[in-house]
């Protein structure tokens, strides 16, 4: 069956990618004026007026400096609008006797990403408020019966938008463009649980620099100087469940 897929936050950045590798699926992409996740009267009404088999959860407050910033924006975002939407998914799922698969974008900031190599069971003990208050979704989505979160990092490869990188912060940080395309797989795959998706790990510059050659190399201490949160160090994840599924 051709998946019916609403999907939230298709104004963003990675929204809009997941939207243009639609093979196989048809989308319902509200903006965030015909579905404000905060509020759940927006959250009913429009879950009531359309029908769907799958979310795709993209609509987040993702920009760390501000959820440190405004916390309580932060959290109404990032949990208390996902619970929303899960609220309401686990009502028309009991009142149509239904079934709704559920794909919940989160982050490898879940981890603690100090000594990097985190896999889907390793403890999540987030660094900052971005990472709490994205935690804090992840667990009202785990409530659910079909669900996937998927926990990643992501760049554009044709806009790196800074002039200098860091070769001591490792991550898995993937394309864009893939993760978009591994999101469209796993919309239609059986796969239930938490998924790590990313790339071999590698420093930020060594990530970066074959995309932008003139990228100057730093060191994240010159990054945080600036900064009055912290950020990861190493963040790497272990992706070999994500090669077995795809392989699969
Ligand atoms: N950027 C990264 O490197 C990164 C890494 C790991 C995970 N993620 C996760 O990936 C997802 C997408 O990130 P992104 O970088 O594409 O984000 P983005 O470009 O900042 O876009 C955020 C989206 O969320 C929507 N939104 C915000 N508040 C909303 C609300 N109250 N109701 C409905 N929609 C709302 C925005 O709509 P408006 O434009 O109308 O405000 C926008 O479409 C997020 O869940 C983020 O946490 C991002």
């Amino acid at each position: 069956m051709r998946s019916k897929v609403l999907i939230t936050g298709s104004s963003g950045k990675l929204g809009k990618r997941v939207l243009e590798f639609n093979e196989g699926l048809s989308f319902l992409s509200p903006s965030s004026k015909d579905l404000d996740i905060t509020s759940e009267t927006s959250v009913n009404k429009f879950l009531n007026q359309n029908s769907f088999n799958t979310i795709i959860h993209c609509a987040a407050l993702a920009r760390m400096m501000e959820c440190e910033e405004n916390p309580n924006k932060a959290f109404l975002i990032n949990t208390q609008g996902t619970l929303n939407l899960v609220n309401k998914v686990r009502d028309i799922e009991k009142s149509c006797k239904t079934n709704i698969r559920f794909i919940y974008i989160s982050t490898d900031g879940v981890y603690p990403c100090i000594n990097g190599n985190y896999d889907e069971d390793s403890p999540t003990i987030p660094y900052n408020i971005y990472g709490w208050s994205k935690l804090g979704g992840e667990t009202t989505v785990r409530s659910l019966e079909n669900f996937c979160i998927i926990r990643t990092r992501f760049f554009d490869p044709l806009n790196i938008p800074f002039s200098e990188s860091a070769d001591d912060i490792i991550t898995s940080s993937i394309e864009i463009d893939r993760l978009a395309k591994i999101i469209n797989f796993l919309v239609k795959d059986e796969f239930n649980g938490v998924l790590n998706v990313g790339n071999e790990a590698t420093t930020e510059f060594l990530r970066y620099i074959s995309h932008k050659p003139n990228l100057k190399k730093c060191k994240r201490s010159d990054i945080t100087k600036n900064l009055n949160f912290e950020i990861a160090k190493n963040a790497s994840m272990n992706i070999s469940l994500m090669k077995k599924i795809l392989s699969s």
